[in-house]
């Protein structure tokens, strides 16, 4: 039982693992890693997370990718026929509505935050930063920029469009040349910021310390909950992104060889810029918690104080900005195939409405770092930027491990271990039965654990 996605197929393995790397790499890494880390205390977190990418993230994966290329069709559509053809309840079609609503949530922040980045480009190449003192970046941040709402809606717009764009030519054309040359060059600008790192002496080691020496007083169960958040997060997992792009898979890539080249892409990356921003954080007694701002204080800094600071500033931007795109169109991709199966429309009309009703909810959020901004305390943690916050906790914390959990469930508990042996393509191997025994009892036990502790039940 072959199916035929009518979006049409990868050109090579090659440019799905690009497309999938560039689903992951984004935001999340530079942007969402290294804040979160610093509001949790460091060490600790940063071991949980990459636990969590290990026991949930990388099975998870296999398991989504799994389904997406049996299925061939959007999330919702994918989950109805693979439930019924296995003979269960239709009903399994709620877990795609839960991961198109997801996306739909998560890109209405993303593209605003993206926003903030491209913005950066423009700053960090008019010499904004040069010489600037740590002051200086903070007050040229929160009072010259978050503080105005038309400034944050114009950037908003403008990266809401780019996605559109891409999204309305199918993602698959295009994608491929941009992801294969820029993810290495982000990667080698990361080495860069690394060296830098390296030249604050003592701070260095500070730094590596936050990160790496685990203190497990300074962990909470709400700690817990957001590392494995942002292992989901990260990696693009629990909304049927990656199920999408899995869908456009050729038969004959091995997918568990796939997902851990994209996981560890992913992690050196999200490692890499924790290891860069944290001394200069510790250098200049800066705060680790400051929360969404982070790296847009820590970072021009830094290159405003560094040799071709200005050449490496825009040229970092400008790459954050891309991994930021690359990662945008996947979180758009999963509704608008829904639209176009369910309603027929053409891929341009359908990415105009998605779009559009994105932008307007982003709009919410856009205000969240201003006028409508509001304090409130989430497991410990104090958050200051109402819906925006609220927003992140409930899709990254909630909606997309549940969307994993049942993920975990339905591809080890009610597709049939024939169907799950076929598509991985590993045979009755140890691979496979490390694969079936994770997603069976380790994932869904541990993804629980966490959220009966986090509501007290445990
Ligand atoms: N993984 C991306 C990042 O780290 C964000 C992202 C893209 C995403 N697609 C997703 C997150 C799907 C959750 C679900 O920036």
């Amino acid at each position: 039982m072959a199916r035929k996605s009518m979006h049409g197929e990868w050109s090579s393995r090659w440019a799905f693992v690009l497309a999938a790397t560039g689903s992951a790499v984004g935001l999340g890494n530079i942007w969402k890693f290294p804040y979160i880390t610093g509001e949790n205390g460091g060490g600790a977190f940063v071991l949980v997370y990459l636990a969590c990418i290990i026991v949930i993230g990388i099975p998870v994966m296999m398991a989504e990718i799994m389904l997406g290329r049996r299925g061939r069709q959007s999330p919702i559509n994918t989950m109805h026929d693979l439930a019924v053809e296995s003979g269960h309840n239709p009903n399994w079609k709620w877990l795609g509505w839960l991961g198109v609503l997801a996306g739909f949530l998560i890109l209405s922040y993303y593209s605003v935050i993206a926003g903030w980045s491209l913005a950066y480009v423009f700053r960090s190449a008019s010499g904004a930063f040069t010489g600037a003192t740590a002051d200086g970046v903070e007050s040229l941040f929160l009072e010259r920029f978050l503080a105005h709402p038309e400034t944050l809606l114009f950037w908003h717009t403008l990266f809401m469009a780019m996605t559109m764009i891409i999204v309305a030519r199918g993602v698959k054309s295009g994608l491929e040349s941009a992801v294969k040359f820029l993810m290495p060059t982000l990667f080698l600008l990361l080495l860069v910021m690394v060296g830098y790192a390296m030249s604050q002496g003592e701070a260095f080691t500070q730094g590596l310390e936050f990160m790496f020496r685990p203190n497990f007083s300074a962990l909470t169960w709400g700690g817990v909950l957001t590392a494995m958040g942002q292992a989901f997060f990260t990696l693009s997992l629990g909304m049927g992104a990656i199920m999408v792009y899995g869908s456009y898979l050729s038969h004959t890539a091995s997918i568990s060889r796939t997902t851990f080249a994209i996981a560890a892409a992913d992690t050196s990356v999200a490692l890499l810029a924790g290891i860069a921003i944290f001394p200069i954080i510790f250098a200049n007694n800066m705060e680790p918690s400051a929360g969404p701002g982070l790296i847009f204080i820590s970072l021009p800094l830094a290159f405003g104080h560094m040799p071709g600071g200005v050449l490496f500033g825009s040229l970092f931007f400008v790459l954050l900005s891309f991994a930021a795109w690359t990662s945008s169109i996947s979180l758009l991709e999963p509704v608008v195939t829904w639209l176009v199966e369910t309603f027929s429309l053409r891929r341009i009309t359908a990415t105009l409405y998605a779009g559009i009703l994105t932008w307007l909810l982003g709009v919410v959020s856009v205000f969240s770092f201003n006028d409508w901004a509001f304090e409130f305390e989430f497991a410990g943690v104090l958050k200051e930027n109402g819906v925006f916050d609220i927003l992140d906790i409930l899709t990254t914390n909630i909606m997309l491990p549940l969307g994993g959990l049942f993920i975990a469930i339905f591809a080890a508990w009610f597709m049939s271990r024939e169907a799950s042996r076929d598509e991985l393509g590993l045979g009755d191997s140890m691979r496979y039965n490390l694969w079936r025994f994770l997603v069976k009892f380790v994932t869904p036990a541990a993804i629980l654990l966490v959220f009966l502790n986090m509501l007290g039940i445990i």
